[in-house]
């Protein structure tokens, strides 16, 4: 494979050639067989499947029980897009100049905006506008406990590309360059927003790299569980994964006509981290590893009364928590704990015995300690609890308006540990903001009507 390096836009979202240097790099199209080659300079448009219409369709037949809730959401298979909200997009340009007083004249970008919305029911976002609400809406992320670094978040302007495979390449280009060989960087990709004229892309998965879920009748499930209805779903459009515990899941991505295409991540751009544990010889038995960057793809920014359906965002893990209590730890993930507990040789016949507990410690150092040897950036529970409040207070000082949902600030171990635990937080909905697309979020419900409190993944 060639390495051309793709590089995004520059902090004044200057990234000539879009298009152009983008054929270096296309994904190739999973048709009916999956045969990845890299890297494919052309290719011809495959539409799958061809059902009449609506991409959920055919992956449908016969579930209906498996995913009601995902049903009920698709029932328009392409929703018109309202004109924007003129009061919002008001409130936005003047929350952006209050922030940013060297932003020019208030009153003739506001005559711009009230002409350009009632003639074409929508507005362009400068690029200082995008930048600044891509990183308020990062600080106004309630669930979000990393968010004292929301100034240093990098905007990749690609407000002009729409096609599936074009969004898929700057995706798989995103989370290279995010990955930076393990020095990560926090990049959000913009994509073509809904207007009244045109429906924005989608990416169905919930994040850029994903392992699959197998359901084995006979023995339980391979894999991610999470992930399980996301991996029907590609296997019904023709993708074959191997069948291990670790398979990265193809890209879904979804045409603004409501179609869907589907593209393989190639290897290389998936940087992983074997774990193993400081003390435990026998811990790097178990087989585990843990994909370096979660690139956030599921959410929607909205901003202005404006939204980008499709703006894959990234940070770096909390590798203790997020990937070892919470991927590996939890029963309906990884559900690792039992078997760390064994390896420990813990007396397991009651829960009593905190075997869980001693487990989940275990996991969390063995995860950290393997992101620090491998020199991939991550932070941890502890130090990540006390920059919060440090963040915390900042916005309190402030006198902007901020939030923060106590359940998902503190960690999933050892809670009263940290500072973060013995206080309160405003909770509440601030934009700009994320959201979670409805239909991402009952993709993620393992079956159940309504699925744990946003799919079980943090942003
Ligand atoms: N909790 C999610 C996961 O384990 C990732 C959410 C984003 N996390 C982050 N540190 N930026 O994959």
């Amino acid at each position: 494979m060639r390495e051309t390096i793709l590089h995004g836009g520059d902090m004044n979202g200057h990234h000539g050639g879009r298009a152009g240097q983008l054929n270096d790099r296309l994904p190739t199209l999973i048709a009916q067989t999956i045969e990845y080659e890299a890297p494919a300079v052309s290719y011809d448009e495959v539409t799958l499947p061809k059902t009449g219409g609506s991409w959920g369709a055919k992956f449908l037949q016969g579930r209906e029980r498996l995913l009601p809730s995902w049903r009920r959401s698709r029932t328009a298979a392409v929703p018109s897009i309202p004109a924007v909200d003129v009061a919002e997009a008001e409130e936005f340009i003047r929350r952006f100049h209050a922030e940013n007083p060297a932003a020019g004249d208030l009153e003739e970008r506001l005559a711009q905006v009230h002409a350009s919305v009632s003639r074409m029911g929508t507005y362009e976002h400068t690029f200082p506008e995008l930048q600044w609400a891509t990183r308020v809406a990062w600080r106004h992320a309630a669930r979000c406990s990393g968010r004292d670094k929301w100034r240093t978040l990098r905007v990749r302007d690609r407000r002009t590309v729409s096609d599936p495979q074009e969004v898929a390449a700057e995706t798989i280009a995103h989370l290279r360059e995010a990955t930076s060989g393990g020095r990560i960087r926090s990049w959000i990709t913009v994509f073509a927003p809904d207007t009244p004229e045109r429906q924005g892309p989608r990416i169905l998965n919930p994040q850029a790299v994903r392992y699959a879920g197998y359901r084995k009748p006979a023995d339980g499930i391979t894999g991610d569980p999470l992930n399980i209805a996301l991996t029907e779903l590609a296997t019904s459009l023709g993708w074959e994964g191997d069948g291990t515990a670790f398979d990265v899941l193809p890209l879904i991505v979804i045409d603004p006509q409501a179609r869907p295409h589907m593209f393989q991540v190639p290897r290389d751009a998936v940087l992983e981290v074997s774990i193993s544990h400081p003390e435990f010889g026998w811990f790097a038995e178990l087989g585990l590893r843990w994909y370096a960057v979660p690139v956030i793809t599921d959410m929607y920014l909205e901003a202005g009364g404006i939204r980008y359906p499709c703006a894959p965002f990234n940070g770096w893990y909390q590798a203790s928590s997020e990937v070892g209590v919470r991927n590996l730890g939890d029963p309906d993930r990884y559900n690792m704990l039992p078997a760390v507990a064994a390896g420990m040789g813990l007396d397991m016949s009651s829960v009593a015995t905190f075997w869980p507990d001693r487990a989940a410690v275990e996991l969390a150092v063995a995860v950290q300690h393997s992101f620090r040897a491998a020199n991939v950036m991550a932070t941890d529970h502890q130090t990540e609890a006390r920059r919060f409040i440090q963040f915390a207070e900042t916005e309190e000082a402030s006198g902007r308006p901020w939030c923060a949902d106590w359940s998902w600030i503190n960690p999933p171990i050892s809670a009263s540990t940290t500072p973060a635990f013995h206080r309160t937080y405003p909770d509440r909905l601030l934009k700009p903001g994320f959201f979670r697309h409805e239909d991402s979020r009952a993709l993620m419900a393992r079956g159940s009507d309504d699925g744990p409190p946003c799919g079980g993944s943090v942003i």
